[in-house]
């Protein structure tokens, strides 16, 4: 079972967008996904219970309950979990961070969240040795901002190759409970959230 914790402390970036996408995407190539939704906003609940399938156990619970569940999501044959967490809580990232063996950390190609990702990394770095990476998510599709963010966050941690752009698929697909694949399998934003889930399983 793979453990992967969706933190940053910007709120709006996209982590709980990846997190019910990747979810969808393991489900559909055959994984057992679940997620843990650790804001208490419960953005993924929230999805789940507008989702018309239950192909998926997305759980909302509090930091202190993470561990257990883990436990029983590996007793019950997960073989991938996404854990939401809140954008300015400390304690959900802490304990997201702490569980996970990877850490995504969704970035928008914009100053301020590049900035406010600095505050992520510091926790990533107490909690030590723990494999991480950015993600740039919105990105505009034209224009220079993705280039302009890879060299801003080179040299702080690995850079998801894949970049999520900025498409209405999104968050069209999230108001129905359902995802990008699920809406337009052949759509752009299927395609890269394939290929962010496959970047995913090898690292
Ligand atoms: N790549 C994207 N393209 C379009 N809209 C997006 C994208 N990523 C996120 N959004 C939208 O931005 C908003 C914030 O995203 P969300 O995943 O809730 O952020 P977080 O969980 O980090 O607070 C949501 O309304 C979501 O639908
Ligand atoms: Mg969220």
């Amino acid at each position: 079972m793979k453990t992967v914790a969706l933190v940053t402390q910007k709120g709006g970036s996209g982590k709980s967008t990846l997190a019910v996408h990747l979810a969808v995407s393991a489900r559909r190539q055959g994984a057992v996904a679940a997620i843990i939704d650790l804001d208490p906003q419960a953005s993924a609940r929230l999805w789940a219970q507008r989702r018309a399938k239950d192909d998926l156990a997305v759980v909302a619970a509090r930091p202190a309950e993470l561990p257990r569940l883990l436990v029983e999501a590996r007793q019950q044959g997960a073989t991938l979990v996404l854990v939401d967490t809140a954008g300015h809580a400390d304690v959900s990232a802490d304990a997201a961070i702490q569980s996970a063996d990877f850490v995504l950390i969704p970035c928008r190609p914009t100053l301020y969240d590049l900035g406010a990702s600095a505050a992520t990394v510091d926790m990533v770095r107490r909690a030590g040795g723990k494999k991480a990476a950015f993600v740039l998510n919105g990105v505009p599709p034209t224009g220079s901002r993705a280039d302009e963010a890879r060299q801003a966050l080179a040299d702080i941690l690995p850079i998801a190759p894949v970049e999520i752009h900025s498409r209405v698929a999104y968050s069209d697909a999230l108001n129905d409970g359902r995802s990008v694949e699920e809406l337009e399998p052949h759509g752009k934003a299927a395609m890269e959230i394939q290929a962010l889930y496959n970047w995913l399983t090898k690292v």
